[in-house]
């Protein structure tokens, strides 16, 4: 596979650099969507549209067997493009910054190679093009429109490209790999006043600048440090003048956590610390905690079947187990949720051609050779999963 993917290179990085050129944003993904479903029509692969956007392709091997899925995502990211490639977007303030544009062409790759061999195939493999990671999310609504079933999946496999691993690698890691993302808003309210009579008002600055000190004791004080979570506050919005004392302050903030446990629990530790700072400080609160994603779970059983085709395909040298989870998100836990899954960091770092920025920078790119590898990859996983 990694022989014919690399033959195929060319084709899938014109593929990445047009979807580069034109990025869309989450359940926006028109022109980007059509083009994929023509490819996999094109392939002889079975094609459904949901979840607006959503391209499942069904590629339905010759002989009986199991179901394996295989996702990529197609979103971009609203964000000025800075650095100056050939292929720059020329859709204003939108840019591929997380490379998804690499995962849906390496994904239609995939789908190349499948079909090449689909007569040698004991089983069937799903291709998810999915809308919108970056938020609201498309990973639930196509599990709700019926993506894992008709046929039932029995293993699913992500992957997504890293500057933080050189071109040539593939991390993995089993169990959690990304934090589960949610996101609170807590409203203050207090008595506006004049900034001069602080006695006949109730301040919600003074309240929400405890409040925001107190907040980082959950963590520090409360979670075991073994574990782990984030609350970060990320704006406060609340006051008029420098000399009014504001009636009421906004804050919002992200909360990250990997164990289900731990993120059971973070409403009730935030509400009473809320409550507390607002009894002292004599304000009254409405506090929301939106759930986000869950924490992306890594099956051990995938991940060592990963590792195993990821080891003979690029040597054990190049298959790098990864310690630490990021506390970062990913809509893939919603699939891994509904059968054994595993999400694969593709190395696609390379200074030499100044793919060192970070996901979500305005400098973003990742080095194209690791296309025909994320190919090769996640085509002979899939086949390895179907030789179970
Ligand atoms: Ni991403």
């Amino acid at each position: 596979m990694l022989a014919r993917a690399t033959q195929l290179k060319d084709e899938f990085v014109a593929y990445r650099r047009d979807f580069h050129q034109h990025p869309e944003l989450g359940f926006e993904e028109v022109r980007t969507s059509g083009i994929v479903a023509e490819y996999l029509e094109s392939l002889g692969i079975e094609v459904t549209r949901m979840a607006n956007t959503a391209v499942v392709g069904l590629l339905r091997g010759a002989k009986p067997g199991r179901t394996v899925a295989l996702r990529a995502d197609m979103d971009a990211l609203s964000i000025p493009q800075q650095n100056d490639v050939p292929y720059k977007s020329v859709n204003p303030g939108k840019m591929h910054a997380c490379g998804h544009d690499g995962h849906t062409a390496i994904l239609m790759g995939v789908a190349k190679l499948l079909s090449e061999v689909k007569d040698e195939l004991a089983g069937n493999v799903k291709f998810f093009f999915q809308p919108a990671e970056e938020g609201p999310g498309g990973a639930l609504p196509m599990i709700k429109a019926g993506a894992m079933e008709n046929p039932h999946v029995d293993g699913v496999i992500g992957m997504h490209v890293g500057v933080n691993l050189p071109t040539g690698q593939i991390g993995l890691k089993a169990g959690p790999s990304h934090a589960g993302t949610d996101s609170i808003t807590i409203t203050l309210e207090g008595k506006g006043g004049h900034g001069a009579h602080p006695h006949s008002s109730v301040d919600t600055i003074v309240a929400a600048g405890h409040l925001i000190v107190a907040l980082q004791t959950i963590v520090s004080r409360e979670i075991d440090p073994l574990g782990s979570a984030v609350v970060t506050v990320g704006t406060i919005n609340g006051g008029y003048r420098n000399n009014v004392i504001a009636h009421q302050v906004v804050l919002t903030g992200t909360v990250r956590t990997l164990d289900p446990e731990v993120r059971a629990s973070m409403p009730e530790r935030i509400e009473r610390i809320i409550k507390g700072v607002c009894d002292t400080f004599r304000c009254k609160y409405n506090f929301v905690y939106d759930k986000g994603y869950p924490s992306v779970m890594n099956d051990p059983v995938m991940a060592d079947l990963a590792e195993a085709t990821a080891q003979r395909l690029l040597g054990a040298e190049n298959v790098v187990r990864t310690a630490n989870p990021s506390m970062g998100g990913e809509d893939f836990s919603y699939f891994a949720e509904k059968a054994p899954g595993i999400f694969l960091r593709l190395g696609a770092g390379n200074p030499a051609k100044d793919c060192v920025y970070p996901g979500h920078h305005p400098y973003f790119n990742f080095d194209e050779d690791a296309i025909p590898i994320g190919m090769a990859v996640m085509a002979e996983a899939a086949l390895d999963f179907l030789k179970q």
